[in-house]
């Protein structure tokens, strides 16, 4: 029930640090469950979807301890049973993992249908065409996933879509199969190569991973182990555009800036200026900014999970871009949201196409996904006036700290609870 204000029109500078990667630690954390040992994890995300993860592996059994603010220890050797309850589960898209990493420990996994951002129909028949492939017979009843093995053995699967999940969920059930499996047209984003070194670092025998080819060779044992995760490439394109969008002069660090290569090319096309360090990108921004074309692609093409920001940003630019969408059927919601904002966008399928505006000019909008909300942040902090973004959970599952880095970098933007905006128009 709580609320985003933005006034708009403050121009960016300063530093912003950025957070583990969402996507790698939700795919890490249930991973831990195939360890004989004790895991500690680094760089972990304080957001919503690692807590509701974190919570599932507690209520199944294991040890759950958050040592430091991003630091995890998970110790899975209590957890006794392969049933993963709806409660939980129907809060968040990555507990599709657990299938694969309770059927890796158990041979066996009973996990509810995830939940997740809406971007019409979410299959996972590509998960399951993998768990049959090592010998798990599947069946899906009352909104429950039941896979079963009598033993998991190694074998080639071809995915038909590149997918991400289906990518993670194959690895996870495969590691500790006998024998060896080849995973075809496998996703080669960055969180992926994350899941494959923590595997490894358990004792796994994982190799490719970032090619579409990943050859997993079955252990019978995986210790714990100490990792650290990967900077969340979504959390840095989103302060880069955010700083594209309102103007100024802002670093982004703790970033790896080859993870970044689609966003900044695509904000050097469209004339911001980007340098690259080490570990962490500047960008400026003081002149007008130019149209471009967007069309998303599984990694190293431009990133799905950046379309909405880029939207905003396509916005304010001077000419008509068109973005196209090829990964999910439907990624659209926002764009009426952005249009109470003043944008000028149409939409037929999986195309949209953004006319150029003057400016935005803040309104009451909501955050329909994550990624949506993150895209309204950035429509609040570049248009004239003020802007309330409702439904900010969605934000918060997957941006740590948002209000704070922005407020650092000198955005005025403020959360409110409902109750003190009740209690403000009282005293009025
Ligand atoms: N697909 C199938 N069958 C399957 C699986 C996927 O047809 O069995 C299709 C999907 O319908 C979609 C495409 O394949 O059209 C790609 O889906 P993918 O499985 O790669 O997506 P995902 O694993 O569910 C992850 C991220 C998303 C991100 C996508 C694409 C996590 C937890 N989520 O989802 O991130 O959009 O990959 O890159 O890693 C976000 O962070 O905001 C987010 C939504």
């Amino acid at each position: 029930m709580d609320k985003f204000i933005i006034t708009g029109g403050n121009k960016l500078f300063g530093d912003v640090t950025i957070s583990g990667a969402k996507n790698a630690a939700v795919a890490i954390i249930p991973a831990a469950i195939l360890a004989d040992g004790v895991c500690r994890i680094e760089n972990i995300p304080n957001i919503n979807d690692v807590s509701i993860i974190a919570r599932i592996l507690q209520q199944m059994g294991a040890n759950v301890k958050m040592v430091n603010k991003s630091t995890l220890e998970i110790d899975p050797r209590h957890i006794v049973s392969p049933v993963a309850s709806y409660e939980l589960v129907h809060q968040m898209r990555a507990s599709y993992y657990l299938l694969g990493a309770l059927l890796g420990r158990f041979s066996r996994a009973v996990v509810a249908m995830p939940g997740g951002c809406d971007f019409g129909v979410r299959p996972i028949d590509q998960h399951l065409k993998g768990f049959a492939a090592l010998g798990a017979d599947y069946s899906l009843e009352g909104g429950v996933v039941n896979v079963h093995a009598d033993k998991l053995t190694g074998n080639n699967v071809y995915l038909d879509v590149v997918s991400v999940g289906a990518t993670v969920n194959i690895m996870l059930a495969a590691v500790k199969a006998t024998g060896l499996t080849v995973i075809e047209n496998a996703a080669k984003e960055p969180h992926i190569v994350d899941l494959a070194n923590f595997l490894n670092s358990m004792g796994a025998d994982v190799r490719g991973a970032g090619t579409d080819v990943i050859k997993i060779r079955g252990v019978t044992h995986l210790n714990g182990t100490c990792y650290s995760i990967i900077p969340d490439q979504i959390e840095a394109g989103t302060y880069m555009v955010a700083a594209a969008a309102a103007g100024g002069d802002v670093t982004v660090r703790n970033v790896i800036p080859k993870h970044l290569e689609s966003i900044t090319a695509k904000l050097e096309e469209m004339g911001v200026v980007v340098e690259e360090y080490d570990e962490a990108v500047r960008i400026v921004r003081d002149g007008p900014l130019s149209k471009c074309n967007i069309k998303t692609m599984p990694h190293p093409g431009f990133p799905t999970d950046m379309q909405p920001q880029f939207a905003v940003l396509l916005s304010i630019a001077n000419g008509t871009s068109i973005v196209n969408e090829s990964v999910w059927d439907y990624r659209y919601r926002y764009v009426e949201e952005l249009r109470r904002l003043g944008a000028q966008i149409s939409v037929d399928g999986k195309i949209a196409v953004i006319e150029g505006v003057r400016e935005l000019v803040g309104a009451p909008v909501k955050a329909t996904d994550l990624r949506a909300g993150a895209a309204m942040v950035i429509g609040g902090l570049a248009a004239r006036g003020a802007t309330q973004i409702e439904d900010i959970e969605h934000i918060e599952r997957g941006y740590e700290n948002i209000v704070e880095k922005f407020q650092a970098l000198g955005a005025d933007i403020k959360r409110i609870s409902v109750l003190e905006q009740v209690s403000a128009k009282a005293a009025l």
